[in-house]
């Protein structure tokens, strides 16, 4: 297993103009990424947006059209069968048998791998404990809730502990508890193996990644941590600000403070406050001397002022000039 990401090996994934057409439909056009050994990427997109071809791909379950793809240094379509024992893979909508053991599921499935007899046992138990399935292990498959066979699938994905781990929508039709046990589930694979992981979901797995690649139509329209990804598509920084007082000066007082700081929306609150939506193009931080220039004037009265976290969908909105929800509901 690769233990400590080594900066001289390949990177874990490479995918290069990858191209893959389905007859006359172009499904993933020229998209190139790469993943690091030990990094945790998210792969978003909307519905239909590639992320599954792609991810097939990668495992070497279809062929590309065009493009290049290598794991661990190995091409995917020259090496497949190399490639195969690099990967644990769990694919959409995993289908796992229904009337077979969980144990019983996972030593075959391991027996598959070539794991040997004499380690089965022993790895076996790790990926159970990993997954927390210790206490489920001898029921069959077919009576566990979702949120267990989806662990089920993750435990064969890190059983024969491959250094790449592909999971195409871990979370989908998860209720927010179970989100989170799959979140610090892949959280605790950090370092020790390399990850993709697919959601059309973007607020999902965005704060287990260390950075998301996200395509839309068969092309990445962006890709970073999602620090960097705010920082360069959104820029600049917004603020909310309740604010009761007279607000003739208001304007002048911000321009002080920062030229390019604007007020773009203004709603009344209650008790004869009102809340401001600041923006600037600045992304430096104005919370402290907004608020020393608001005290100074004397008359204006704070109750809140924050900095506003823009989502990832705001991101892929700045990218697109799609928005995501729009995009989902018609896929
Ligand atoms: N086997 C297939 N035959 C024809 N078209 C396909 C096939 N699989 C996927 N597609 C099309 O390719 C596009 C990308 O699909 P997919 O990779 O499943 O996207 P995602 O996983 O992001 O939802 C969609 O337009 C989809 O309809
Ligand atoms: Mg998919």
């Amino acid at each position: 297993m690769a233990s400590l990401p080594d900066n001289s090996a390949p990177p874990a994934i490479e995918v290069r103009d990858l191209v893959k057409t389905y007859g006359g439909v172009t499904a993933v056009s020229r998209v190139s990424f790469t993943v690091a050994r030990g990094e945790i990427v998210g792969f978003l997109g909307p519905n239909g947006a590639g992320k599954s071809t792609t991810m097939r791909i990668l495992t070497g379950c279809m062929p590309a059209t065009a493009g290049h793809v290598t794991v661990c240094g190995h091409s995917v379509a020259t090496q497949t069968d190399e490639v195969k024992r690099l990967i644990g893979y769990m694919p959409e909508n995993n289908p796992l048998p229904e009337d077979m053991r969980v144990s019983e599921y996972l030593h075959f499935r391991g027996r598959l791998k070539e794991i040997s007899r004499k380690k089965l046992g022993p790895r076996l138990d790790e990926a159970l404990e990993m997954c927390d399935l210790k206490k489920v292990r001898h029921r069959i498959i077919g009576t566990l809730s979702k949120g267990y066979r989806q662990r089920v699938g993750i435990a064969e994905c890190i059983l024969a502990e491959p250094p790449v781990i592909i999971m195409d929508e871990p979370t989908i039709g998860l209720d927010p508890r179970q989100i989170l046990v799959v979140r610090d589930l892949i959280d605790s694979l950090r370092g020790r193996m390399s990850v993709i992981i697919s959601s059309h979901i973007l607020p999902e797995i965005e704060m287990t990644c260390d950075r998301v690649v996200i395509i839309n139509q068969g092309r990445v329209v962006a890709h970073g941590t999602p620090a960097q990804l705010r920082r360069d598509l959104l820029g600049g920084a917004r603020y909310e600000l309740e604010l009761a007082g007279p607000e003739q000066g208001l304007p002048a007082l911000l321009a002080r403070v920062e030229p390019t700081l604007k007020i773009v929306v203004t709603t009344p609150a209650a008790d004869g406050f009102r809340r401001h939506t600041l923006t600037s193009t600045n992304a430096a931080e104005l919370g402290e001397p907004l608020l020393r220039a608001i005290a100074a004037d004397g008359r204006l009265r704070v109750r809140s002022l924050a900095r506003a976290h823009p989502t990832l969908e705001e991101v892929f909105l700045a990218a697109t000039g799609q928005n995501w929800d729009a995009e989902r509901k018609s896929a």
